[in-house]
């Protein structure tokens, strides 16, 4: 695991988005998990720039979505879908044929995640997923207490996400359960990357890369993978205090 604290989100959002770009010219045919969330939005922003300066080709890759809120559709601006639509689909080419989205509609829920594991498995894993972290801690919709030897799964989605993925949707929205990739995918992805920035993230961030590492902070899980790269800013490392011994 390495760590790199930046000066600003700005600078750190250029980082990852050279970690994504190095990738793909390097591999043009890899298989990225990017996270939707605000935390990546300068990163994606970044990645678009760079794609068009350098002439980046995405048409070879595949693109696995981490994660998903049951039952709201992809026209809902609130989805997971709409923010990878407009964040990277619409801006860089991505062949619809190769993007692999959750269903959140989907009628039987157990399937839909064993067909994302299977393209996953037959895409021959993953091998860049960027990651945002929870104010609970969580991966994707990995919640609290979720075994690191899941793969794709349902989820029970704790009151923290319900109340502060609120931020996501236009109005008042009931959100009960995700489908999400599990750690299991993460542990197993070739290489992970996990931003985080602002003050409120500082808690969560210690207990992740201080605490135990234990499904109670499931982003702890990212110091068990040997080439995993954490970026965070100076506010989210203001709270990054050695544990007392
Ligand atoms: C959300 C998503 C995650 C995301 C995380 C952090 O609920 N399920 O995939 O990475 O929480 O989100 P944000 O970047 O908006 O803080």
């Amino acid at each position: 695991m390495q760590l790199f604290i930046f000066d600003d989100y700005e600078s750190l959002s250029h980082r990852a988005a050279d970690e994504i770009i190095s990738l793909v010219k390097q591999k043009p045919n890899a298989v990225l998990c990017l996270a939707a969330g605000n935390t990546p939005v300068l990163t994606y922003k970044y990645l678009v720039q760079k794609a068009r300066d350098e002439n980046i080709d995405f048409s070879n890759c595949v693109f696995i979505g981490l994660d998903e809120w049951v039952g709201i559709p992809p026209e809902n601006e609130g989805s997971c879908a709409w923010f990878l639509r407009k964040n990277i689909f619409n801006n860089l080419n991505f062949l619809p044929s190769r993007i692999h989205l959750f269903d959140a509609l989907a009628v039987d829920l157990h399937t839909e995640c064993n067909a994302m594991d299977r393209v996953i498995f037959y895409a021959g894993g993953i091998d860049l997923m960027v990651v945002g972290i929870g104010m609970n801690g969580h991966i994707g919709f990995n919640e609290p207490g979720t075994s690191f030897d899941l793969y794709s799964h349902i989820s029970q989605l704790d009151a923290t996400t319900r109340l502060v993925g609120q931020k996501y949707f236009k109005e008042q929205t009931s959100l009960g359960l995700g489908l999400t990739l599990g750690l299991k995918h993460l542990l197993e992805s070739k290489k992970v990357v996990l931003l985080a920035n602002g003050r409120s993230k500082a808690d969560i961030i210690q207990k992740a890369l201080l605490g135990e590492i234990n499904p109670a902070v499931p982003a702890s899980i990212i110091r068990r993978h040997t080439e995993s790269i954490i970026m965070i800013d100076k506010e989210v490392a203001s709270h990054l205090k050695q544990k007392d011994n």
